[in-house]
């Protein structure tokens, strides 16, 4: 293990909140071990640019309380191709730097873990509000995203109440229903439809009649954007059968209002903890591992363990959320 006293830090993929809470942890966490830091503009797009600027304890302040990430970042296509990646490592190691931090999800681990496979030295951080990163029991964005999510919900049942209305809300998550799930029982929805779990929509239409034949007043159905019956379907099929059906659905897509916005006070501790420790860990020549959170500590899992991994759906909280929408 040899130290790693130039370093450069990105944010890749997708954005979450709390990234930039991430960063300015890594930059003076470096700065405070003596080493130097590299801000790559752009996620991995900007990496095979070498779009790189040094980053000084000024240049972060005034970032933790913001969304996003100031670096910029990329779906790098490009940055798939092997020449692409090569050429990301030569145009770093061409500037004394060995070493990298990669904050992302998982295509932004994928390649981390391509480029340590390269010969740099590594460091990931699990950032992503779909929370669907191996090696991590949350990422940052996540509870920033649950939150805007819940908030959203409970705005939309005072109109849902006030009308006696059915409604439908589409929540981000890819092929997770982590979100939704979760968001479900916090927010108090009737059904939850996940790519774990798919309600056809014609099951949807009769599990919300079946809410108003319990005394129900309104009902909220909650739909993961990578469900194969996700808004647009149930929303078609609720116009095609709308006489049989007898009620209307109302349908709220989320979009990407859940990745936007300030990050909670979790996200930002849980951004700053997880920088710390992967910078620590990089300069003192640590590599090849994902910086995570682990029944409540950091946990530093190989990158090689993560990879290509897909986490499961929590069955005791899928039961728990049918409970209580009873
Ligand atoms: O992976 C994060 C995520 O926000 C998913 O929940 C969503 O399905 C997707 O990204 C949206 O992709 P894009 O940012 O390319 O619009």
């Amino acid at each position: 293990m040899t130290e790693n006293k130039k370093i450069a830090v990105i944010t890749s993929g997708g954005d979450a909140p709390g990234m930039n809470a991430a960063v300015r942890s890594v930059v003076r966490t470096a700065i405070d071990l003596g080493a130097e830091v590299y801000g790559v503009k752009r996620g991995y797009a900007g990496l095979i640019e070498s779009d790189l600027t040094l980053l000084k304890e000024r240049d972060v302040s005034g970032t933790i309380q913001l969304g996003g990430t100031f670096l910029g970042t990329a779906r790098s296509e490009e940055f798939k191709k092997s020449a692409n990646q090569k050429q990301s490592v030569e145009n770093l190691k061409k500037q004394g730097i060995n070493g990298i931090i990669v904050i992302g999800g998982n295509g932004s681990q994928a390649g981390a873990h391509a480029l340590n496979e390269l010969g740099l030295d590594v460091m990931g951080v699990a950032s992503t509000v779909d929370n669907d990163l191996f090696g991590t029991d949350i990422s940052i964005g996540t509870d920033t995203a649950l939150n805007t999510i819940v908030e959203s919900i409970d705005k939309i049942k005072t109109t849902a109440r006030s009308h006696q209305r059915a409604f439908l809300v589409e929540v981000m998550g890819r092929r997770y229903g982590y979100l939704a799930l979760m968001a479900g029982i916090a927010g108090g929805a009737e059904l939850v439809v996940t790519p774990e779990f798919e309600i056809e929509p014609a099951d949807v239409a009769k599990g919300l009649l079946d809410a108003y034949e319990k005394g129900k007043q309104f009902a909220i159905v909650l739909v993961t954007d990578g469900a194969k019956n996700n808004a647009e379907k149930i929303a078609a099929y609720f116009k095609k059968h709308q006489k049989e059906i007898g009620y209307e659905l109302r349908i709220t897509i989320l979009g990407h209002v859940q990745r936007g916005g300030s990050p909670t006070v979790f996200d930002r501790i849980l951004a700053t903890r997880l920088g710390a420790e992967a910078t620590k860990a990089l300069i003192a020549g640590e590599s090849g591992k994902l910086a995570g959170w682990c029944k409540g500590e950091i946990c530093l899992t190989p990158l090689k363990e993560i990879v290509g991994k897909s986490k499961e759906l929590d069955m005791g909280m899928w039961e728990l959320g049918k409970i209580l929408a009873k």
